[in-house]
């Protein structure tokens, strides 16, 4: 391919969710470690979180999100050439998720490969994947981002376990000749934050161990008060570079889908950029912080919920661990309605190969489980993979 036949741009033209349908609700921690509802929503706007059953895993959730997303843009899985999967839980440390999923999915040519960049690991994703479409190297690639957090958190620390939950989200970006889809990228690392948002065992510095396991080096730990003020010191500066790399101004953005982890530094994004709260686009309430998978999650929301329109231009923006951030500005091509394509897709006909002669151990934590298993709270059946719809949350600070 030569330069003068190389797609000049990136078209956004499929998106898809998966939430599993297991909720913990703030009603549910406070019986498992001294905190409130009112102390959870006041500080972080979360009200409920989602956590996937024992049989589902990061790859399957990617999977559904991804064949929905697929579905969206009106192609096969086979046309698909790059599967991007961004993730801190992947299934395993290797084979990568991502090969996992491209069985998964039905595809057979597409490079499959996982990123780690923590929370902004989507928006890492979406920049590598217009880097390759707009190189020539790809023509359709799915961009997933995918996290099974629930497994990775210490039910006593109220510092942690309040913020997170489960799902998968991803998008197609597919090559086009017209003007669209990402106009203008902008991607930071700031080492010196490395260990504010961390999870000290299991790579080879810390080999897991019984040792490791009795200090709870397995879980994440996270210096709250540090992630906040380098997230709110942050977003609103990153989203304002990608939108000069477009050659806009931060009024010509009709919505901003910052990564949902706490309704405060979202305001404080708002304020930042001198936007109002309604264009600001908050999920947070209903799914807590799903780290690489908020962000397509909330994408996929707003454009099925009739928040985007062809010509939009919008603002996908990150922070994470790392301390990374990225955001892009991307003017919307694709017909909204066709969000509706992605229901077809059943979670019940996506399957990931499991490994012969070997099974893991019950993975969810015992008290997690105790918990999601008390009698008195609503019932939730664990087995039932089907995502659910649950209205929103009705609090001011979030509509
Ligand atoms: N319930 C009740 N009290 C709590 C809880 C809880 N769940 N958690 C902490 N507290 C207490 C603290 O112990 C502290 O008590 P003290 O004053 O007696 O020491 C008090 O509440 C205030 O704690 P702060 O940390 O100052 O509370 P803050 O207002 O900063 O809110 C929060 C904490 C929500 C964690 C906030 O700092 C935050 O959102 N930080 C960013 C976290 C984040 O976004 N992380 C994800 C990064 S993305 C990634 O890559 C994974």
């Amino acid at each position: 391919m030569t330069a003068e036949t190389r797609p000049r741009y990136a078209h956004l033209t499929g998106w898809g969710r998966y939430a599993p349908a297991g909720v913990l609700t703030n009603a549910d921690l406070e019986r498992m470690v001294d905190t409130s509802d009112e102390w959870i929503v006041s500080r972080t706007g979360i009200r409920e979180r989602r956590v996937a059953a024992a049989h589902e895993t990061t790859a399957s959730m990617a999977a559904v999100a991804a064949l929905r997303a697929i579905a969206v843009a009106g192609i096969k899985p086979e046309d698909v050439d790059l599967i991007l999967l961004a993730t801190l839980t992947p299934d395993y440390w290797m084979p990568a998720t991502a090969a996992l999923v491209k069985e998964a999915i039905g595809n057979t040519k597409a490079t499959a490969m996982d990123l780690a960049a923590a929370c902004s690991g989507f928006v890492y994703g979406y920049a590598t994947a217009q880097a390759y479409i707009t190189s020539g190297m790809a023509k359709h690639v799915v961009v997933i981002g995918a996290e099974l957090l629930t497994r990775f958190l210490d039910y006593t620390d109220r510092n942690t376990c309040i913020l997170f939950g489960d799902g998968a989200g991803a998008v197609v970006l597919s090559a086009s000749d017209e003007p669209g889809g990402g106009l203008g990228i902008e991607l930071t690392t700031e080492p010196q934050g490395a260990y504010m948002i961390w999870l000290p065992s299991g790579g080879s510095k810390s080999p897991p161990s019984a040792a490791t396991i009795a200090r709870g080096e397995h879980f994440i730990r996270m210096e709250g008060r540090e992630t906040y003020r380098f997230a709110t010191r942050t977003l609103a500066t990153t989203a304002l570079a990608a939108i000069e790399h477009a050659g806009l101004q931060p009024d010509d953005i009709s919505l901003i889908i910052p990564h949902q982890a706490n309704v405060r530094i979202i305001e404080a994004v708002a304020k930042g950029l001198d936007l109002s709260m309604d264009r600001m686009f908050v999920n947070v309430d209903r799914y807590g912080n799903t780290s690489a998978a908020s962000i397509p999650i909330a994408l996929a929301e707003a454009a099925n919920s009739g928040r985007i329109k062809v010509g939009d231009r919008i603002v996908i923006v990150a922070f994470g661990a790392g301390f990374t951030s990225g955001a892009v500005a991307i003017q919307w091509t694709a017909d909204p309605v066709r969000g509706a394509l992605g229901d077809a897709v059943s979670p019940d006909s996506v399957h990931v190969r499991p490994p012969v002669d070997w099974d893991s151990v019950d993975p969810i934590p015992d008290a997690l489980a105790e918990i999601l298993a008390r009698p008195g709270r609503v019932p939730l059946d664990l087995s039932n993979v089907v995502p659910g719809e649950p209205e929103p949350a009705a609090h001011p600070a979030l509509r």
